[in-house]
């Protein structure tokens, strides 16, 4: 596979490292976001006075926006302890059950891809996070027995990348539902400069301002794109980045004025040139672009559609004339059927 700046996971640990170095631990420093941050704020202090736990958090939105770490920082500013798992790794309902008996009042659980949890596994959770109870069947056939197991009092914070993959009865467990937004283009170049302070990057504000630009609106994006013209400026220049340099490195890693990568442009000129420019159902568009169709429902489409490139039809995707003009490709009319003079 190749090395995709815009790549939806996370790469193993050279990139996790430096998502933990620059992972913000408490709201002053999470940047953006700032409904969600109220809302949360109000319940956190709400439970607090309670001296009760937080209601289930459900947070959804694309990859990068800020999941994981709203998980933490909610974590940190309640004082409660973090316990990190995601849905494909919870197998069986017996690993679901062993993580809840292992919990302590207040502990947070984060379940990351929650959406992947398999349906034994899921039906475990709906006692659990409704009345805090653990239903187990204890031996098999007629002699079976459920047993009714008392769980400690603690909040489960979900993340997905779409609701709409998420069964509505686990769906309706949660008492929160919040959508991360795409950041303002402002809130990316404070995330980069907080970063650049961090990792000691010297970089101007005009340098900042145009990874901001390029950075698909992603916290995790801009700082991936950071530490890559980090390396071009050491390589190249005198380490410092400046607007030259980090021109220069975005173009070597081929994203566009928009934060377009190579991915981006080819999905878009599929729908153009074999489709006119759509409806085009993403099935079709999967299998032309060789992606997998999650990496474009969950990833490349999100942004396409926020800028304006992409829209969303009932019948399928369509470019818009701003992504015609970005990709410098002239709309071709269609012509009325008109009555053939032979
Ligand atoms: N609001 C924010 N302010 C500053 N940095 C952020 C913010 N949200 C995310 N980040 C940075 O982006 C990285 C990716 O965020 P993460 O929470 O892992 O995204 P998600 O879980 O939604 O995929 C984090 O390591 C963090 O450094
Ligand atoms: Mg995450």
């Amino acid at each position: 596979m190749i090395d995709r700046i815009i790549d939806t996971n996370v790469e193993p640990d050279e990139e996790k490292e430096l998502e933990v170095t620059l992972r913000p631990h408490d709201f002053s420093n999470y940047i953006g976001q700032e409904r969600l941050k109220q809302n949360i704020k109000l319940a956190i202090d709400a439970a607090k006075k309670r001296g009760e736990p937080i209601d289930h958090i459900l947070l959804y939105g694309p990859p990068g926006l800020g999941k994981t770490t709203m998980a933490s920082v909610i974590a940190n500013e309640m004082g409660a302890q973090i316990r990190i798992t995601s849905g494909p790794a919870i197998e069986r309902a017996g690993d679901l059950a062993s993580l809840l008996t292992n919990l302590t009042d207040n502990d947070i659980l984060f379940i990351d891809e929650i959406h992947r949890l398999n349906r034994s596994v899921e039906e475990v959770l709906y006692s659990a996070m409704e009345d805090f109870k653990l239903d187990i069947m204890l031996g098999k056939g007629p002699s079976a027995r459920s047993l009714r197991l008392d769980l400690p009092k603690f909040t489960l914070i979900g993340a997905t990348t779409r609701t709409g993959a998420l069964a509505a009865p686990l769906r309706d467990r949660f008492g929160m539902i919040h959508r991360l937004e795409f950041y303002s283009p402002d809130e990316i170049e404070k995330i980069i400069m907080r970063a650049a302070g961090i990792l000691g990057v010297k970089i101007d504000n005009e340098a900042a301002a145009i990874l901001a630009t390029r950075a698909r609106l992603t916290p995790r994006i801009a700082n991936r794109l950071l530490k890559r013209t980090r390396d071009y400026a050491d390589v190249n220049g005198d380490g410092i980045i400046d607007t030259t340099i980090s021109t220069q490195a975005l173009d070597l890693l081929e994203i566009d004025t928009l934060g377009l990568d190579p991915a981006d442009r080819l999905v878009l000129t599929a729908i153009i040139d074999n489709f006119n420019g759509g409806p085009v159902g993403v099935e079709t568009l999967a299998a032309l672009t060789s992606e997998e169709r999650s990496t474009i429902e969950d990833f490349i489409e999100p942004y396409l559609l926020q800028i304006g490139l992409l829209e969303r039809t009932p019948r399928g995707r369509k470019v818009t004339a701003k992504a015609y003009k970005h990709l410098g490709k002239a709309r071709t009319k269609t012509v009325p059927d008109q009555p053939s003079l032979l």
